[in-house]
């Protein structure tokens, strides 16, 4: 049986409305969402081919490479431990001259080669035991995908050093992204909650400095931008399909040009 967060929370607790007018009712939902993730254990499931797909139409991984990079330039650092590698190491062929030792956790089994000089650790990060500290941890749009978001970042903490830093990456609210979001929303009847908004609660009392980069997605036609943003909507991949027309009809409307904006945050966390 397959539950939303949001059936889930509507079966637990009843409907909470006008979130985005009442900013205590949203936090007591962000917290709902959490109490709910932690009864239900929700996941979503990662997609290779609809990551394939949104790969070959956005420049995303470039600036954020290129922002995180410029970031390391100039200093010295002993080790870095990415999260959730993908298809590629995008991020560890470009950051791993930065450091002496860079390891990468990824759940997936992988059939690609690794450029040498990088340690592959072949399991699940909520699962992974590991009493290693690293002077920078990458987790880019993975967190999406954990069990217990607070608890995987409270584990990301832990084995940080003093001064280190993590980099999060997650999709923004603004530019095209957040209102096609909350359009869904409203189609599917149901309250959307931003994982980077589930983030920033998860962060609240930390040393935070964040970063908005904004990336494009490029598509030939309607049909191809659906396709490609299938990857954004892995929690609804039954409700997305079944109202297809409607988000085409969305996009007709709403997106005008060959080229589709999301905003990519990344939130540094300094120990
Ligand atoms: C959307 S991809 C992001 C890849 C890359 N970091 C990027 O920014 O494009 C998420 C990756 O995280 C991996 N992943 C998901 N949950 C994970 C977990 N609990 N532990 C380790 N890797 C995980 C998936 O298998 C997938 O390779």
């Amino acid at each position: 049986m397959l539950f939303t967060v949001d059936k889930t929370l509507k079966l637990l607790f009843g409907r909470v409305n006008n979130c985005s007018q009442e900013k205590s009712w949203c936090k007591i939902y962000r917290r709902r969402f959490f109490i709910a993730h932690f009864i239900v254990g929700l996941m979503v499931e990662f997609n290779i081919d609809w990551y394939k797909k949104l790969l070959e139409g956005t420049n995303e991984k470039e600036v954020l490479v290129q922002k995180i990079a410029s970031f390391l330039e100039g200093k010295p650092h002993e080790s870095c431990l990415e999260i959730g590698l993908g298809i590629s190491p995008y991020f560890a062929q470009n950051l791993l001259k930065y450091f002496k030792k860079y390891v990468i956790v990824e759940n997936r089994l992988l059939k690609e080669e690794l450029p040498t000089g990088i340690e592959l650790i072949n399991k699940d990060w909520e699962k992974l035991d590991i009493d290693e500290k690293f002077d920078v941890i990458v987790a880019s749009h993975v967190i999406y995908y954990f069990k217990d978001k607070k608890k995987a970042f409270e584990k990301m903490l832990s084995q940080l050093k003093e001064g280190g830093r993590i980099f999060f990456v997650v999709n923004g609210k603004e530019s095209d992204y957040g209102p096609l979001k909350l359009a869904f929303s409203k189609l599917i009847n149901e309250e959307y909650l931003f994982t980077y908004d589930e983030l920033k609660d998860i962060l609240e009392g930390h040393n935070v400095r964040e970063y908005t980069l904004p990336s494009a997605v490029n598509f030939s036609s309607y049909e191809d931008l659906f396709e490609t943003l299938k990857i954004s909507f892995d929690a609804y991949p039954k409700e997305y399909e079944h109202l297809k027309d409607k988000i085409i009809e969305y996009f007709k409307e709403n997106i005008k040009g060959n080229k589709f904006v999301i905003d990519q945050k990344i939130i540094e966390v300094i120990k």
